[in-house]
C-alpha cells in the first residue's frame, strides 16, 4: 500500500505531479476559473477590495504565497494571517471583504472559528480544502476543492502543493471578475500552472541525491533556511517540516534579514539551506542572495543550494548544489519546495522516527 516505499509520506511526495494535475483539471475552462461552489454573485467578486488569507502550519505557508500572486495579478492588497492570531485583533472587515480559509482538512478549529468570526461581520469567505464536505467549506460562500487524494502522512505534502495552485486558481479567479487580467492572459497563466506537473516530475530526479545529502545531515546542531520573495515561505516551510519529522531545530528566515540579526548565529559546519531566486525573473535579488550566501559561507556555514539548472554563479558558492528546472517566479515553490520534504522526511527516518506519525501531532486539529 506504501507503493514500495518505506513510508507514506515518500510516496506521497512522489504523488505530487499527479496531486496537481488533479487540482487543475476541470477549474479552468472557456477561459475562466470553475469554483466547485459558488454561492456569490459575480458582482460581489468584483466589488471584493480587500483579501485576508487564513489558515494553520502548512496551509498558512502557501497562503503566504498567494499573496504575491492576488496582488500581482489584482491589484487588491492581501494580508496573510494565522488563523489563531486572525480573530482576536478585530480585523476590518466587511462586505468587500475577501476571506480565503486554507484548510486540508476542513476541520481545524482556528481557520473554522476564523471562517465564523469573518461572517458575522459579513466578509464573504472562500474555502480552499482537501475534505468534500467538511466542516469549512460547508460554511463558506464559496469553495475551491485541491483534488490531491487522501494523505496519510501526518506532514502535510501533496496537498501542500495542491493548495498553492488553488490558491493561484483563486488569484485568477478575482483578476477575472475584476477584469485585471484579459482572457487570453488567464490563459497563458493556466498554461504555464498546467506545465507544473512534468516540471515536479523532473525535480523528483533528485530524491536520490537528496536521500544521501540527509545522511550526512542527520546530526547537524540545527539548520537554517534562507530565501527571499516567493523563495521566503518555502525556508519556512522547509523549516517547519525539519522541526515536526526530525525533531531538529530549524528555522526559516528572509534572506535579507540576516544582517538583522541571524547571522550571529552562523558557525563553522553548520548547515544552511538557500533558495536562489530565479536568473531570468529575479536576478536582483539573485545577485543579493549571492551575497548573503558569500557572506554566511565566509563565517563557515555549510552552503545546501537549491538554484535553477544553469545557474552557474551560484556554483562557487554551493557546498551542496540541488538543481531544479527553470519555471515562471510565482510558480517556483512547487519544485522547489520538494527537495526540502524529501530532506526532513529522510534526516529524520535516519534518526530512527516515524515519519508518517510525528510524535504529539495529530493530523487534524480540532481544538484550539
Ligand atoms: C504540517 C501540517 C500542519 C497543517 C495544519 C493545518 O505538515 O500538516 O501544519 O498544515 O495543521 O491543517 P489543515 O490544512 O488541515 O487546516
Amino acid at each position: 500500500e506504501k507503493g514500495g516505499h518505506d513510508y507514506f509520506m515518500l510516496k506521497e511526495i512522489e504523488e505530487q505531479p499527479e496531486a496537481l494535475s488533479n487540482t487543475l483539471r476541470g477549474h479552468f475552462a472557456d477561459g475562466g476559473v470553475v469554483l466547485d461552489e459558488q454561492r456569490i454573485s459575480e458582482q460581489d467578486l468584483r466589488d471584493i477590495n480587500k483579501v485576508f488569507v487564513v489558515a494553520c502550519g502548512t496551509a498558512y505557508h502557501s497562503g503566504l504565497l498567494a499573496k504575491y500572486a492576488i496582488e500581482h495579478w489584482c491589484r487588491i492588497p492581501v494580508e496573510v494571517e494565522l488563523a489563531s492570531e486572525f480573530r482576536y485583533r478585530d480585523p476590518v472587515l466587511g462586505r468587500d471583504t475577501l476571506v480565503v480559509a486554507i484548510s486540508q482538512s476542513g476541520e481545524t478549529a482556528d481557520t473554522l472559528e476564523a471562517v465564523r468570526h469573518a461572517r458575522t461581520q459579513h466578509a464573504r469567505v472562500l474555502a480552499i480544502s482537501n475534505t468534500n464536505g467538511s466542516q469549512i467549506p460547508r460554511e463558506s460562500d464559496a469553495v475551491l476543492y485541491t483534488h490531491a487524494g487522501p494523505e496519510i502522512g501526518v506532514a502535510a505534502t501533496k496537498t501542500f502543493l495542491a493548495q498553492i495552485a488553488a490558491n493561484y486558481l483563486v488569484g485568477l479567479a478575482l483578476a477575472q471578475a475584476r477584469g485585471t487580467k484579459y482572457t487570453d492572459e488567464l490563459e497563458h497563466e493556466f498554461a504555464e500552472l498546467a506545465a507544473m506537473p512534468d516540471a515536479v516530475r523532473s525535480v523528483l530526479e533528485t530524491v536520490p541525491q537528496v536521500r544521501e545529502l540527509a545522511t550526512r545531515m542527520c546530526d547537524a546542531k540545527a539548520v537554517l533556511f534562507l530565501g527571499r520573495h516567493v523563495g521566503y515561505p518555502v525556508a519556512l516551510e522547509g523549516a517547519l517540516k525539519l522541526k515536526e519529522l526530525a525533531y531538529m531545530h530549524a528555522e526559516g528566515f528572509a534572506a535579507g534579514e540576516l544582517k538583522h540579526g541571524p547571522i550571529a548565529l552562523i558557525e563553522d559546519g553548520l548547515p544552511v539551506v538557500v533558495q536562489m531566486p530565479s536568473l531570468k525573473g529575479h536576478s536582483q535579488l539573485h545577485a543579493k542572495l549571492l551575497s548573503n550566501i558569500r557572506e554566511i559561507q565566509a563565517r563557515g556555514a555549510r552552503t545546501i543550494v537549491i538554484a535553477e539548472e544553469g545557474d552557474e554563479a551560484v556554483r562557487p558558492f554551493a557546498d551542496e548544489l540541488i538543481e531544479i528546472p527553470a519555471v515562471p517566479t510565482l510558480l517556483q515553490p512547487l519544485v522547489s519546495t520538494v527537495p526540502l520534504q524529501v530532506l526532513a522526511a529522510e534526516i529524520a527516518r535516519h534518526r530512527g522516527y516515524d515519519v508518517d506519525k510525528p510524535r504529539n501531532l495529530a493530523k487534524s486539529v480540532t481544538v484550539e
